[in-house]
């Protein structure tokens, strides 16, 4: 993972760096650097364990110097600890190159072993320091055939910021497997993991390709092979605006992106359910070939996987086409049967995740065509993709997805819908009245907004729990292991999802009066199995939050706690049931004082596999 940002310029580096840098906190921040050169051709590094906001005090109390060319970094750690000694840029023995880096080398203990036979001192535990290591090693002066020479010995995956005491205004730049663009500017050239990071100083970018690199001084870049053949560079000119997000009065990104969730879904169906027709034209697929599919296959990752997960039920009950859902990283390496026939649908809100990227290109190069669904526009999963249907959900800021999973969900209603039509599985009747039912979700959910406070009150009633179990059935079955991921990754408290039916064949054997389990049961038609589910667990003294339809009497005699929602086909209640758990799980992580904005260990966007 980690976020990487370079500048060779007329301008001072360094705030530049710091300013990009922040930009890209979302891909790690358990520690970042800066290196760069003065104007006498100094290498100065500082570096600093945790936040950006570190490394700024730590520059705030010894100001340093103007400097005409700097690279800098933001880390999420792959290998060692975070640290200071960790934190890039990592230089070689003589502090003479100094490189930020992407990626993981996975050769690096072979290349260390070497290199410390040759005599290099190694300071960090990181797979990342043996390439100025490497560099220095091949240096004789050229410092871009050094790099060349070094980024033969390497395996895995980079994108590298390179500079050296010995060219002060030069910055080398080189990919494989991980984004890098390089932003063109007037007398200054920006290096950067993506667009939005330096959309402040320039528009014009160029992205990188596997196997390229880039040599960018203050007045020019060039592009070539790794081997060293010439490429002329393809400028694009971004169009799009990222405008900086902020809290607007809430106490952290999530809780301000679980309100937006009415508004987000509100203005996604005004945009794809225009005067009741679907307009999904980023799909990019005739009817013809939509009748022709013979399966669906989703690839994603994380809460994207949940949402694929509902998907299969939507697609599968109004569409009445297999669907099969797989987490990117397990799909690659399993040999897919897939071919012309089948439509993959990527999901991912980043479009940075290198696993659903690397699914997505599987699945391409075996004939199949691959539609992103997808948040940030520009992504490498949404420029890599034969078809694009963005969620348009707004910049997510908070590691735990909110808005783009339900955004997500409505997506998977439209192009089921799509499908249905298509291939006529659904009557014209069936499928206004479900357009008329999606469109009354945002304000159902702007209903169960209002009851906030009785989720908080039940939230910090329970967050003493140690351990819980989340069970649903059908289309909440996905919605209970999102629930789950939802706890545990902003409280830290162990939490799993099951389908309840699955729960006597192990699971239950965890339930006594130290569990809290959250039973998500509206009105369906396994909506008495589920009950019957919930007093086996009560049976056994576990604490039951229930998530019901209001107006469920029946309900309060199986559970200790209920939080209910309005009424709304059975199959569109994930879409309802999702905010409940969002704000149960930020209660109970606030309660318990976690940052639950930036979340131990974790990063929004998981770019390494
Ligand atoms: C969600 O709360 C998580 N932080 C995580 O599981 C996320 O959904 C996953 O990493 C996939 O990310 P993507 O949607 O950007 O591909």
């Amino acid at each position: 993972m980690c976020g990487i940002v370079g500048y060779v310029g007329s301008k001072d580096a360094l705030p530049i760096l710091l300013e990009s840098l922040k930009k890209l906190e979302y891909r790690g921040y358990d520690s970042s650097g800066v290196g760069f050169l003065d104007h006498d051709a100094h290498l100065i590094i500082r570096k600093a364990k945790g936040k950006i906001r570190n490394l700024e005090e730590l520059i705030r109390s010894r100001p340093l110097p103007f400097a005409c060319a700097g690279i800098s970094h933001t880390r999420w750690a792959t290998h060692g600890f975070p640290s200071d000694k960790n934190a890039h840029p990592h230089t070689d023995n003589k502090h003479t190159i100094a490189v930020v880096h992407n990626g993981i080398i996975e050769n690096y203990q072979d290349l260390k072993a070497a290199l410390k036979k040759k005599g290099c001192k190694f300071v960090s535990e990181t797979d990342s320091e043996v390439i100025p290591h490497l560099i220095a090693s091949f240096y004789k002066g050229d410092l871009l055939t050094a790099v060349r020479h070094a980024i033969a010995k390497l395996k895995g995956t980079f994108a590298l910021g390179i500079i050296s005491r010995d060219h002060p205004g030069m910055l080398i730049a080189a990919r494989v497997g991980s984004p890098l663009i390089v932003g063109i500017g007037e007398h200054e050239n920006f290096i950067a993991s993506d667009v939005p990071a330096i959309l402040d100083f320039t528009r014009r970018v160029i992205y990188l390709k596997d196997g390229q690199m880039a040599v960018l001084t203050r007045d020019k870049v060039e592009l070539s092979t790794f081997d060293g053949k010439k490429v002329t560079p393809k400028i694009d000119t971004v169009s799009f605006n990222v405008v900086a997000a902020r809290k607007e009065g809430y106490p952290y990104f999530m809780l301000k992106e679980i309100h937006e969730q009415p508004d987000v879904l509100k203005q996604m169906l005004s945009l794809r359910l225009k005067n009741k027709r679907l307009a999904l034209e980023g799909l990019g697929l005739s009817d013809d070939i939509l009748r022709r599919t013979r399966k669906v296959m989703v690839v994603a990752c994380g809460t994207a996987y949940h949402a694929g997960l509902v998907g299969k039920y939507i697609i599968e009950n109004l569409a009445r086409l297999p669907v099969e859902v797989d987490t990117s990283s397990e799909f690659r390496y399993r040999n897919p049967i897939i071919d012309k026939h089948t439509l993959v649908l990527a999901v991912s809100q980043s479009g940075e995740t290198a696993d659903t990227l690397a699914a997505s290109r599987e699945a391409r190069a075996k004939g199949a065509k691959v539609i992103a669904i997808c948040n940030v526009v520009g992504s490498s999963l949404a420029r890599e993709a034969d078809g694009i249907l963005y969620t348009y959900a707004g910049q997510e800021i908070g590691v735990a997805s909110t808005k783009a999973y339900t955004a997500q969900l409505m997506m998977f209603y439209l192009v089921a819908l799509k499908l249905a039509q298509a291939r006529k599985s659904l009557s014209p009747k069936a499928s206004k009245d479900l357009m008329a039912q999606l469109l009354r979700i945002p304000s159902l959910c702007t209903e169960i907004l209002k009851d906030m406070h009785n989720i908080k009150k039940i939230a910090e009633t329970n967050s003493h729990f140690g351990c819980f179990l989340f069970l649903g059935r059908h289309v909440n079955f996905p919605s209970a292991m999102e629930g789950a991921l939802k706890l545990k990754e902003i409280s830290y408290i162990p939490a799993e999802g099951y389908a309840a039916g699955e729960m006597k064949h192990g699971p239950i054997a965890l339930i006594d009066e130290y569990r809290a389990v959250v039973c998500i049961n509206p009105q369906s038609h396994v909506y008495e199995k589920m009950s019957s589910n919930m007093q086996e667990i009560r049976a056994r003294r576990g604490n039951v939050i229930a998530i019901a339809t209001r107006g469920d009497r029946e309900i309060k005699s199986n559970a200790d706690f209920v939080i209910e929602i309005p009424a709304t086909p059975e199959l569109l209640s994930p879409l309802l049931v999702a905010l409940p758990l969002q704000m149960l799980a930020y209660f109970i992580a606030v309660k318990r004082g976690c940052d639950v904005d930036q979340p131990r260990n974790l990063a929004k966007s998981v770019t390494v596999e």
